[in-house]
């Protein structure tokens, strides 16, 4: 794959755009004109995007972002939102949620480049990923309660469990976005950037993880991942099954050989 070009062919994603520069996927959300709004095909290209990314070993990690100079995503698409009923609105919940458990689960890093309006399914996007750096410029919320719905999208679970109870019900029952600065503050951004240095930011936080030991990565990222949804006990008992596992891993002997022999280690990838 050549870098620096798209990967797929445009006739196969309209909506998503991934370029492949080395062993990094830098996925953006091509919806400019609606504000990269997530409707069902942006979202169903994104979730092929993501599996076909995490079945790529060539891939080491993947950076997230949005089309345009104004959003990042500024949710899910109030048109199609608007037509649903029941069993409809919790099919729309359901499709999101899966995309996002699949950028969470992803076997590599996801970093999120939060370049403009991060708002509702925007945000639980963003959520979703390992990291994320903001613009200065950018507007962080979850308005659903202004449009008479809630987040469907893991919003008022994840919210909580990154940022605590009280800074995420304060966003989630006011409906009111939270600029780049204060994001940080409260703990749902890494860093905030200026709007020009976002992406190569994001980029060389993405390239130091792809430095690191794949194999390494993928399971500390399982560790976190399900250690978070565990008691204490039962998550420390991963942790260590894990650390047995990775143990046995030729990538563990290089890593180990590397450092006694003074040397770079260098990892197996595709
Ligand atoms: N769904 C569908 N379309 C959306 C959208 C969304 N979530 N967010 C923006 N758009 C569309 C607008 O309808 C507009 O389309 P049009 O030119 O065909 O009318 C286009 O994107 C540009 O948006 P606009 O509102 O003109 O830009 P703005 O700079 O004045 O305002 C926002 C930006 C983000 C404040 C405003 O677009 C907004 O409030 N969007 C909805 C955010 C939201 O509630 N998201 C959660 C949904 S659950």
């Amino acid at each position: 794959m050549v870098a620096g070009q798209p990967a797929f062919a445009p006739a196969a994603l309209q909506n998503v755009q991934l370029v492949r520069e080395g062993h990094l996927a830098i996925v953006s959300v091509n919806r400019p004109s609606k504000l990269n709004a997530l409707d069902d095909q942006t979202i169903a290209e994104l979730d092929a995007t993501f599996a076909a990314l995490d079945a790529d070993a060539a891939v080491g990690a993947v950076v997230l972002t949005g089309a345009g100079e104004k959003a990042f995503v500024a949710g899910a698409d109030i048109g199609v939102l608007s037509k649903q009923g029941v069993l409809d609105g919790k099919q729309n919940a359901l499709r999101g949620q899966a995309l996002t458990l699949r950028i969470e689960n992803l076997g590599k890093p996801v970093v999120a480049a939060i370049n403009g309006f991060a708002l509702g399914g925007g945000l639980e996007l963003a959520l979703a990923c390992d990291v994320r750096f903001a613009a200065k410029t950018a507007k962080l919320g979850l308005p659903e309660v202004s449009l008479g719905i809630i987040p469907g999208y893991g919003g008022t679970q994840r919210l909580p469990r990154l940022c605590g109870t009280g800074a995420a019900l304060q966003l989630i029952l006011t409906g009111d976005p939270v600029t780049a600065d204060e994001a940080l503050r409260i703990g749902l951004v890494n860093g905030v950037c200026e709007p020009a240095e976002l992406l190569a930011h994001c980029k060389t936080v993405a390239l130091r993880m792809v430095s690191r030991g794949p194999q390494a990565l993928a399971l500390a990222k399982q560790a976190v991942r399900r250690g978070a949804h565990m008691p204490l006990a039962d998550a420390l008992q991963l942790e260590s099954d894990l650390f047995g596992i990775v143990s046995s891993t030729a990538e563990f002997k290089e890593g180990m050989t590397a450092f006694l022999e003074k040397r770079k280690p260098s990892w197996l990838r595709a």
